[in-house]
């Protein structure tokens, strides 16, 4: 591929798994041990705020014990060094990206290290632990949550999204199965902007149908050889 264009990559819980944060669909993933109606809808917070706020405190602590991967550092490569913008969309939680270099990463699920207040929005560091009826910092009122996008919620920066795809000469998703939209839909819109798809992925996800070229394997080693045959083109 020539060196042009503006890059749109999509990251999942896969470019997390080897880094030894778990997934959600593989065999022995999250979903497969704790129902997500419980943990990951404002339903099942309103229902046991405890519970869910131990499984946040759980995977917040999981997450400041991983280290990025190769596949994280790789991208980090690839944003310094192509010449058009590379925007990074990820779905996941965690902040490995931001700690392997990588820039204005754009979480669209949130973000495990940030606490939101339901009652006036304001957003502070997470604590290591997080209470039920936590008191805001701004305005006070116990109504402390974790920042992260739950099932039947809105998933941020849809519209800088949608624009950067709209640009993209190059839209590629790693380490994701495709099945939870809006994310699930960025490759179809994609190529309907003209953009080429690749998939980076462990094996082929939901929707591969609608990726160009696909390269199957883990993170660590299918990212970093894609960015480097991309960087190394003349
Ligand atoms: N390298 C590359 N890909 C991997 C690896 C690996 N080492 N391990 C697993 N995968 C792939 C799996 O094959 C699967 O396709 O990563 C994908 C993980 O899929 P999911 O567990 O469904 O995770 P994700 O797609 O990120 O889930 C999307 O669902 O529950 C919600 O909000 C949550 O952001 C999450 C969203």
């Amino acid at each position: 591929m020539s060196k042009a264009g503006p890059i749109v990559i999509l990251t999942g819980a896969g470019i997390s798994a080897e880094s030894g944060l778990g997934t959600f669909r593989d065999v022995g993933g999250l979903w497969s041990r704790y129902d997500w109606r419980d943990l990951a809808t404002p339903e099942g917070f309103a229902r046991d705020p405890g519970f869910v706020l131990d499984f946040y405190n759980w995977r917040r602590e999981r997450v400041r014990a991983a280290e990025p991967n190769a596949a994280h550092r790789a991208l980090a490569r690839l944003q310094a060094g192509w010449p058009d913008p590379v925007t990074l969309v990820t779905q996941n939680v965690d902040d490995l990206h931001e700690r392997a270099g990588s820039a204005e990463v754009i979480h669209m699920h949130g973000t495990h290290l940030t606490a939101l207040c339901a009652a006036c929005g304001h957003r502070w560091p997470a604590p290591d632990v997080m209470r039920p009826a936590d008191p805001c910092p701004a305005c006070a009122r116990g109504a402390a949550r974790p920042d992260v996008v739950w099932f039947g919620e809105t998933p941020y920066h849809l519209d800088r999204i949608g624009a950067a795809l709209e640009e993209a000469a190059v839209f590629v998703s790693i380490g994701t199965s495709g099945t939870v939209y809006p994310a699930a839909g960025f490759a179809a819109a994609a190529r309907a902007a003209g953009a080429r798809t690749i998939e980076l992925n462990l094996e082929p996800s939901e929707n591969a149908a609608l990726f160009d070229t696909a390269h199957h394997g883990k993170a660590s080693d299918v990212v970093p050889a894609w960015v480097d045959t991309l960087l190394s083109a003349p």
